[in-house]
């Protein structure tokens, strides 16, 4: 029995967590399944993964043109070890006989009867290399129903959303006003090597170069900085946050809007409701490391009667549950796990939240409703219904550089300045 660490293996058992069990797929994952794999063995499983997530259904197609005949159902699984030798062997610079033994290699340890089909396969694809060249193309990387829905919505711009899902996400952080500021932390990076550079749109974002563990950036357990996307980093700023306001973050964890407004802002009273224990806890710590306070709730927002205190809001922040399709370069499993029936569930519960939240907001108070969303039914289409219905709301419209207006609200469509995909709109309540 071989016990070297064989990362396509590692790779393969995460993947039918992920494509077989529904599993989100993150690198958490990987360090809990593995906890004392090394750094660089983690770190290639987690590129493993993440290669064939993000290729999957072009790897899919590819599978399908070189089988003679599908798989048997038992062995589906297997097709997850092909995709990741074909990852390896025309998504990366792997020299192709390593990848082909290494992958091998871990089907002896997987499903020994199989090592002669991955390997006839494996080799079969590169003496087709010209035929298969042409399938692997961008457009075909995500599932049919969202290409479509793209393709109505965004008929100028679902190719670049495309090719923008399928990039290396930026790593950007957000600056701790109440710890520094951009220049000083721009130069402590410097010092340690991490190149790095300001993000215009804005204040507080830092883009850094190349990937990094966060653990080697200046103070990040001192709570200097926090990694969060420039999109999201526009959110605090909406609100127009003043001291002694008193401000509900509806769907608060893993609190990263919660601790940039209190950074901004620290007169601030804020409510955090987050419905999921677990994420509760993760909210918990953002604000520990940060050293920051919230009342935290673990509870329902749409069912107020079990949290609430019955004092208004002078600002809510409704981050609310989505596709989370601006998001996919980050997830690449959201194409594989969101299916076109999740949008129905998902439009309800925003329109319950929005619709029972309304009511905790002053007169005159401000609401801004946020999706990492691309998909207009969760957007200007959700908005513009909520503002057909409620006579006491009119929207504040958003003047920025950044995003595409929409008939209310504003679009951040994936890689636009960099961006994940996210939606605002900003909402008043007439007095
Ligand atoms: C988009 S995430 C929020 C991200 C967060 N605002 C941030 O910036 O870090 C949405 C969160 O809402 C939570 N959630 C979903 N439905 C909820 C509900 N009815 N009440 C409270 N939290 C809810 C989810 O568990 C999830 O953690």
């Amino acid at each position: 029995m071989n016990h070297t660490v064989n990362c396509r293996h590692l790779a393969y058992n995460v993947l039918v967590d992920v494509v077989r069990q529904g599993q989100s797929f993150n690198s958490q994952l990987i360090t809990k399944r593995y906890p004392s794999l090394d750094g660089r063995n983690q770190a290639f499983t987690t590129h493993l993964c993440f290669g064939v997530l993000r290729h999957y259904f072009v790897l899919q197609t590819t599978i399908t043109f070189l089988l003679d005949k599908p798989l048997k159902p038992k062995d589906n699984d297997l097709q997850l070890l092909l995709m990741l030798g074909l990852y390896q062997l025309f998504y990366t610079d792997i020299p192709q006989h390593a990848a082909i033994h290494a992958t091998v290699d871990a089907c002896k340890r997987i499903a020994p009867f199989a090592k002669g089909l991955i390997n006839g396969v494996l080799r079969n694809a590169l003496r087709q290399e010209e035929k298969i060249k042409p399938l692997l193309v961008a457009n075909n990387s995500h599932p049919v129903w969202l290409r479509e829905y793209w393709q109505k919505y965004w008929p100028a711009d679902w190719q670049a959303i495309i090719q923008a899902n399928q990039q290396h996400p930026p790593f950007v952080l957000r600056v701790n006003r109440r710890k520094t500021n951009r220049t000083d932390y721009l130069t402590m990076l410097e010092a340690a090597h991490i190149p790095a550079q300001n993000i215009n749109l804005c204040d507080e974002g830092i883009l850094i170069a190349d990937d990094v563990p966060i653990q080697s950036l200046p103070n990040f357990q001192e709570g200097w900085v926090s990694v969060q996307d420039s999109s999201a980093q526009l959110a605090a700023n909406l609100l127009k946050l003043a001291p002694g306001q008193r401000v509900l973050d509806a769907c608060a964890a893993p609190g990263g809007k919660t601790a940039h407004m209190l950074e901004l802002e620290p007169l601030l009273e804020v409510v955090a409701i987050e419905k999921d224990p677990t994420r509760v806890a993760l909210l918990q710590s953002t604000l520990d490391r940060l050293q920051l306070t919230a009342n935290i709730y673990c509870a329902d927002a749409s069912n107020p009667d079990s949290w609430w205190d019955k004092a208004l809001f002078d600002r809510i922040l409704l981050d609310a549950p989505c596709s989370a399709t601006g998001v996919i370069r980050r997830h690449p499993d959201i194409k594989l796990h969101r299916k076109p029936s999740d949008l129905k569930q998902l439009t309800k519960t925003q329109n319950t939240l929005l619709s029972q939240l309304w009511p905790l907001l002053k007169p005159g108070g401000i609401l801004l409703y946020a999706t990492c969303s691309t998909l207009a039914a969760e957007n200007v289409e959700q908005i513009s219904q909520f503002l057909a219905t409620q006579a006491n709301a009119l929207e504040l419209p958003i003047d920025a550089k950044w995003g595409i207006p929409q008939s209310v609200g504003r679009q951040i469509l994936p890689g636009q300045d960099g961006m994940d995909g996210f939606y605002y709109a900003r909402l008043m309540k007439c007095a």
